[in-house]
């Protein structure tokens, strides 16, 4: 997790999300990039697809893409551990 990868999200009134997502595919660890056209990131290796909030919408990817708390110290975003509850699906992180 240190050093991958992470997006932060640019919610719709355009300030930051308190939440990055890990770029990582959680199939077999390709970086996902976001596909505007779609509104999703579309995995280039097997066709895993999640939405705007890095859950995962079809496989083969098995989970969503980790969280990050995206935090902002001096006028620079650092990403923090995400230890708590999944708010995309409710569950405890399987990253952690
Ligand atoms: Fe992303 Fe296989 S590594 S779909």
């Amino acid at each position: 997790m240190q050093g991958d990868p992470t997006y932060l999200v640019v919610e719709n009134d355009k300030t930051l999300a308190t939440y990055g997502i890990n770029a990582v595919c959680t199939h077999l660890g390709c970086v996902v990039p976001w596909n505007k056209a779609e509104n999703k990131f579309l995995c280039p290796c097997h066709g895993s697809q999640y939405n705007y909030q890095g859950k995962v919408v079809r496989g083969p990817a098995p989970l969503s893409l980790a969280l990050a708390h995206a935090d902002i110290d001096e006028g620079k975003v650092i990403f923090v551990p995400w230890a708590e509850t999944d708010f995309r699906t409710g569950d405890a992180p399987w990253w952690s």
